[in-house]
C-alpha cells in the first residue's frame, strides 16, 4: 500500500476483509459486547431511538454506545448504519477519528491512572507500577478475564488530590501504593458480567 496515495475515503474499510477480525480474539466472548445479550440489541435501538430526531445525531449515538459496552462492537455499528440510513464507511470513519472512543474490546471496569504533572510529581508513576502488577498486565492492554483495562491519561481534573486515578465513575485521591490491591479487589467482587 501506498500511504501517500490515501485520501482517507474510507472505502478501504468496508472492503478490508480482516480490519475487524484480527481485534477480535477468542476472548471476546467475555467482554461485554452488543447482541452477546438479547438485551443487547434493544439497548442500542433505544440509543439510535433517543438521538434519532437531532440533527448531528451519529456522535451522540456511538458516544452512548461506547458508555454502555466500553467499546464500539461491529454489530452495533452496523445496527446504526442501517437505522440512519449511513454508509457503514462513514460510520466507522467517524468512531476510528476520535481518541474517546475504541474499536477493540475493552474491560467492564476502565482503570485510568494520571500522570499527568501535578500527579506524576506526587508519585504515580509507582501507582501505575502497582497497577500493573496487581492486575498482571501493561497500561494499554485488558485483563484476560475482561474486568479491567488499565489507561494511562494526563489528568482527571483532580491535581490537588494527586496521585490520582479513576475506576470508571469512581475516583481516587492521595492514593498509595498499598491502597491499590484493595481498591482493584472491591471492584472483582462487586462484578457480574
Ligand atoms: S494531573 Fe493528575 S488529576 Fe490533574
Amino acid at each position: 500500500m501506498d500511504a501517500s496515495k490515501c485520501t482517507g475515503c474510507g472505502t478501504c474499510m468496508e472492503a478490508c476483509p480482516v480490519r475487524y477480525e484480527v481485534q477480535l480474539p477468542e476472548t471476546v466472548k467475555l467482554a461485554r459486547t452488543a447482541y452477546a445479550k438479547a438485551t443487547d440489541e434493544e439497548v442500542v435501538a433505544d440509543i439510535i431511538d433517543r438521538y434519532r430526531e437531532e440533527r448531528g445525531n451519529l456522535l451522540p449515538i456511538l458516544l452512548d454506545i461506547n458508555r454502555q459496552f466500553n467499546w464500539l462492537p461491529r454489530p452495533a455499528l452496523e445496527h446504526v448504519a442501517d437505522e440512519l440510513g449511513a454508509p457503514l464507511t462513514e460510520i466507522i470513519r467517524v468512531a476510528s477519528f476520535y481518541n474517546a472512543f475504541s474499536l477493540v474490546p475493552r474491560g467492564k471496569h476502565i482503570v485510568n491512572i494520571c500522570l499527568g504533572t501535578g500527579c506524576f510529581v506526587k508519585g504515580s508513576p509507582k501507582l501505575l507500577d502497582r497497577l500493573e502488577k496487581t492486575l498482571k498486565i501493561k497500561h494499554g492492554q485488558t485483563t484476560k478475564d475482561f474486568l479491567f483495562t488499565l489507561e494511562v491519561v494526563r489528568c482527571i481534573g483532580c491535581c490537588a488530590l494527586g496521585p490520582a486515578l479513576r475506576v470508571g465513575a469512581d475516583t481516587y485521591g492521595r492514593v498509595s501504593p498499598e491502597q491499590v490491591p484493595e481498591i482493584i479487589d472491591s471492584y472483582r467482587k462487586s462484578v457480574s458480567l
